[in-house]
């Protein structure tokens, strides 16, 4: 039996430096660690007053464990920070949002826009009654009035519930209910693969059940059919005739900035609720250091949904205080074409990308030929976040996109912890492909084993985090003993992440995946991640999912699915098969070759492009397959059963 927590497999010694002009012009220096570790309340201070305070904080934390204060006494307003700063000093004519409709349609929003146009809706709000505390849901497509609507609810002191336009109605209910929104902002509909979708239906539907919403405010987007009630109220009829005037008021540091629901073990998902001062500090702090974002030259964009807390900390709060000229997309990657990404970074002149691994894998399995359609050269820093990115995913995303000129920070951060924690510093890093590297400064992380004690460098275990962070979520809406329980009771004084991570001989960072995938194979853990990346960098592989199967001989066998990279043919069969099965075995050790393997045209992933082992593992065990709600696609599980019923796939 091993008494590894994770094994360690496999080995990277790939390393890039940052350029001596990317060294030379960064934002972040390498004294910036030592400054941090010398004091970091004296670090965090000098952080927080990268934001306007209305009245400065008495005393930096309190860290009654797990209960956690920042900033306390001080009073800011998060929308001021955003808009009102750069209007006062100047700054109004800056485009904050170049948005870019699915359909072609663009608006370019400076930041005197945005300030008025967030005045006039938090005028709105307020004759509909919204008052500091309350708890405002928004269901929106990505278009500008998402980010406006939020700001809005910043602006008056009461808090935003975004719930992804991708939900039912039921979880729209749900967080509704959970939250006790009393309004829900909303549009008739968006834009998504080349056809208009609607929203508000399922706002109806969801609004049957028993809530205290008194109204719904609905933006025009499409123009299509949409039924009609008497608490619903059009956003042009209500915004449009408001004052674009607004005198913010300073709220509390520890005052509710919003809850953002991200699902749990159970079925009930977690509300997460987050505050201002602390928050706000960090989500500005990391966007500048880690980014390095220069306001006045850059044009930055991040490609998440205002749905996800990427969404919230690197489209809306972190990039706005900063003054970022940003890209705001509608629509999907392959509308109209499987270019369209590429195409807005030359249309725009992105300098500053984004984006999450499934992206990557999918445009690798598109081909080269759409990236290499347009002029990248505007690109100067690449940026990755949701899941571990596989060693040649990175590797394609720096030669194709970033064409070896572009530093990538993969940056390792959850719901949870409201900002980046893990993550290189684009001009002080030598980064390894795969790799999140080290704590930014400030944060303690650490990896540790079953007893909670440090594994030390080359080997692996359960990545925690040690010291309290400014952005840390500050509990579970309702629910303090679920918080207590699901972060800070495995083990002591620690924060449990539910991720696996191994130090490598360097002490670098590697992200191993979620514990509750992690495979079990003759008595050893292994991580579903290391398994992937093996089999990504033959090749001909674009993306992989691997799950733990019961097998007699072993307790678990590892199974793949595999998807191909573009211009490779399925038909390859059992040759190609077992060539993966021997690569794995190569890149990685024996322990690790896949008893079965299947090419498969799509895999099961969440909305947010996380791949949901679960279902595959009832697959591999020939069970029915459970709860799929959750799913981007719903047939994807179909089809990847259908096609293992007519191929065979096991070697
Ligand atoms: O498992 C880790 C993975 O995503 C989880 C957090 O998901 P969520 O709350 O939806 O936030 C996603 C955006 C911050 C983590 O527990 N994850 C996120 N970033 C990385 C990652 N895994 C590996 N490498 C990353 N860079």
């Amino acid at each position: 039996m091993s008494s590894e927590s994770f094994e360690n497999l496999s080995y990277e010694d790939r390393t890039f430096s940052p350029s001596e002009t990317f060294i030379g012009n960064a934002n972040a220096k390498s004294d910036i660690y030592d400054e941090a570790n010398k004091d970091r309340q004296a670090f965090w201070e000098k952080q927080a007053n990268r934001l306007h305070w209305d009245k400065k904080w008495s005393q930096v934390v309190d860290w009654q464990l797990p209960f956690v204060k920042w900033f306390i006494g001080g009073k800011l307003n998060a929308s001021y920070n955003c808009l009102d700063r750069h209007v006062l000093e100047g700054r109004g004519d800056r485009v904050a949002f170049n948005f870019e409709g699915e359909p072609g349609d663009t608006r370019t929003i400076t930041y005197t826009q945005l300030l008025s146009e967030v005045c006039k809706t938090t005028n709105a709000l307020i004759e509909l009654g919204i008052n500091q505390g309350d708890r405002v849901a928004i269901y929106m497509p990505m278009i500008p009035e998402a980010a406006i609507a939020m700001l809005a609810c910043a602006r008056l002191g009461a808090m935003h519930s975004v719930i992804f336009g991708g939900f039912s109605a039921d979880s729209l209910l749900s967080r509704i209910q959970d939250a006790d929104a009393t309004l829900v902002i909303t549009a008739d509909g968006g834009y998504r693969k080349g056809a208009a979708f609607a929203l508000k239906p399922a706002v109806d539907e969801a609004l049957k059940g028993v809530t205290n919403v008194k109204n719904v405010l609905v933006v025009k987007r499409t123009g299509q059919e949409t039924a009609w009630g008497g608490r619903d109220i059009w956003w042009h009829d209500l915004v449009d005739k408001q004052s674009d005037k607004h005198n913010a008021e300073f709220f509390d540091s520890e005052n509710g900035l919003f809850i953002l629901y991200t699902s749990g073990t159970t079925a009930k998902p977690k509300g997460i609720y987050h505050t201002t001062g602390g928050y706000l500090t960090q989500a500005a702090f990391t966007h500048s250091a880690v980014f390095d974002l220069k306001p006045e030259t850059d044009v930055y964009w991040c490609t998440a949904d205002i749905g996800w807390i990427t969404g919230h900390s690197y489209v809306v709060y972190g990039p706005l205080i900063n003054g970022a000229t940003q890209v705001m997309y509608e629509g999907t990657p392959d509308t109209p074409t499987k270019g369209r990404i590429f195409e807005l970074v030359e249309k725009y002149k992105v300098s500053i990308l984004y984006t999450a691994p499934t992206l990557i894998r999918t445009w690798m399995k598109w081909g080269d030929e759409y990236p290499n359609g347009s002029n990248l050269s505007s690109l100067r820093l690449l940026g990755s976040v949701g899941e571990p990115i596989n060693p040649e995913a990175w590797m394609w995303y720096r030669e194709v996109i970033g064409k070896n000129n572009c530093p990538i920070v993969d940056t390792w951060w959850q719901t949870e912890t409201g900002a980046i924690m893990i993550s290189p510093l684009p001009g002080v890093t030598a980064t390894k492909p795969g790799s999140a590297m080290r704590p930014l400064p400030g944060i303690g992380a650490d990896v540790v084993d079953d007893e909670g004690k440090a594994v030390g460098n080359g080997r692996g275990g359960y990545l925690v985090l040690t010291e309290p962070w400014p952005s840390m979520m500050r509990g579970i809406w309702k629910e303090p003993d679920r918080y207590k329980e699901t972060y800070w009771s495995r083990f002591n004084n620690l924060y449990f992440a539910g991720d696996g991570a191994k130090l490598d001989k360097d002490g670098a960072i590697w992200l191993l995946g979620r514990v509750d995938d992690v495979m079990n194979v003759s008595g050893h853990r292994i991580s579903t991640t290391e398994v992937e990346s093996a089999l990504v960098s033959h090749e001909a592989v674009a993306e992989a999912a691997v799950v733990g199967a019961k097998d007699e001989m072993t307790g678990q066998g590892i199974v793949a699915f595999v998807i191909l990279r573009g211009g490779i043919e399925a038909a390859k069969g059992d040759a190609l098969v077992k060539s993966l099965r021997d690569h794995v075995a190569k890149e990685i050790g024996p322990i690790a070759k896949p008893r079965q393997i299947m090419v498969v045209a799509e895999l099961p992933k969440t909305r947010s492009g996380k791949i949901m082992r679960r279902l595959l593992r009832d697959v591999a065990e020939n069970r029915a397959v459970g709860d799929s709600t959750t799913l981007a696609d719903p047939n994807v599980m179909k089809l990847i059963s259908e096609g293992l019923k007519s191929g065979k796939s096991e070697d």
